[in-house]
């Protein structure tokens, strides 16, 4: 079988769900799902975030997106398990979604907004814009959009920009760039959204030993080198240390939430 950069992306995540624990604490806590909430999700991967929110709403629903049908296949496969209220759709790069009305009370997003352009293709910022764009014509009136991503000039876009090479992450390399505050303010304040809140915070990964280390950043990057080279350059660009027998590598997000006017 292929192997594409998703299905291990998939696999890392699914060896090893506590890896990005704090990651994904900081965005449940931003998300604050409520019973009967309808959410959309954009980006799904291996339903990393899908699972806990959709196991909040209740009688609500959650609509995840994906422009990767093997990851769809993945969650609706293991849905089936959790039976949760999660509707699948597949997601298409003009960024325009079959929601015919405005029914959303929030549209979510983790690590995936900065894939939404691509620096081979020198498309700026404009899927990101058609994206929003979309995101409030099917948002309630004072919904909220909350993203957690990739910032410009963090830790974690240096480090990126430094695998844009297919041996750190096959096939492309990373070949996206990211928004600071101002550029994405700039993107809410021309698609009727409001700024609430935006913050940039450390949410290093967890790791239970180095060797964990080297097979997850290997794994989830799909690289070319070794799993030791997968490690050995991950810290040359972030910092990496042992408390309480845990490994930590620094990892930086922003969270966006941010509300239609
Ligand atoms: C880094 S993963 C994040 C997945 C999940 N939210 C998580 O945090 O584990 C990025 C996601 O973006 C999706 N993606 C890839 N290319 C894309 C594109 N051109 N436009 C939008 N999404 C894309 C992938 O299918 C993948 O699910």
């Amino acid at each position: 079988m292929k192997t594409n950069r998703w299905d291990n992306y998939r696999k890392a995540n699914d060896k090893f769900p506590e890896v990005r624990k704090k990651e994904l604490q900081l965005m449940l806590k931003k998300v604050n799902p409520q019973s009967g909430e309808i959410i959309m999700e954009c980006g799904t991967g291996n339903g990393y975030l899908t699972f806990p929110i959709a196991q909040k709403l209740g009688k609500g629903k959650l609509i995840t997106y994906d422009v990767t049908p093997e990851n769809l296949d993945a969650v609706r496969k293991l849905n089936k398990k959790f039976n949760l209220p999660i509707e699948i759709k597949q997601q298409t790069i003009f960024y325009d979604f079959e929601e015919t009305d405005s029914s959303m009370d929030k549209i979510i997003s983790i690590a995936s907004f900065h894939h939404y352009d691509n620096k081979i293709k020198k498309t700026g910022f404009s899927g990101r814009l058609e994206a929003l764009k979309e995101f409030h014509r099917i948002i309630k009136k004072n919904g909220k959009i909350i993203i957690g991503d990739v910032g410009k000039n963090t830790i974690s876009s240096k480090y990126f920009d430094s695998i844009n090479n297919p041996k750190f992450c096959f096939p492309e390399g990373h070949p996206h760039e990211f928004l600071d505050k101002k550029e994405i303010q700039n993107l809410c304040l021309q698609t009727g959204f409001e700024i609430e809140s935006y913050e940039v915070a450390h949410v290093p990964w967890v790791f239970d030993s180095e060797d964990q280390a080297k097979e997850f950043l290997h794994t989830i990057h799909n690289a070319k080198c070794s799993p030791e080279e997968s490690l050995a350059h991950a810290k040359k660009y972030l910092k990496f240390w042992k408390e309480n027998n845990k490994y930590y590598l620094d990892w930086e997000l922003f969270y966006l939430i941010a509300k239609k006017k």
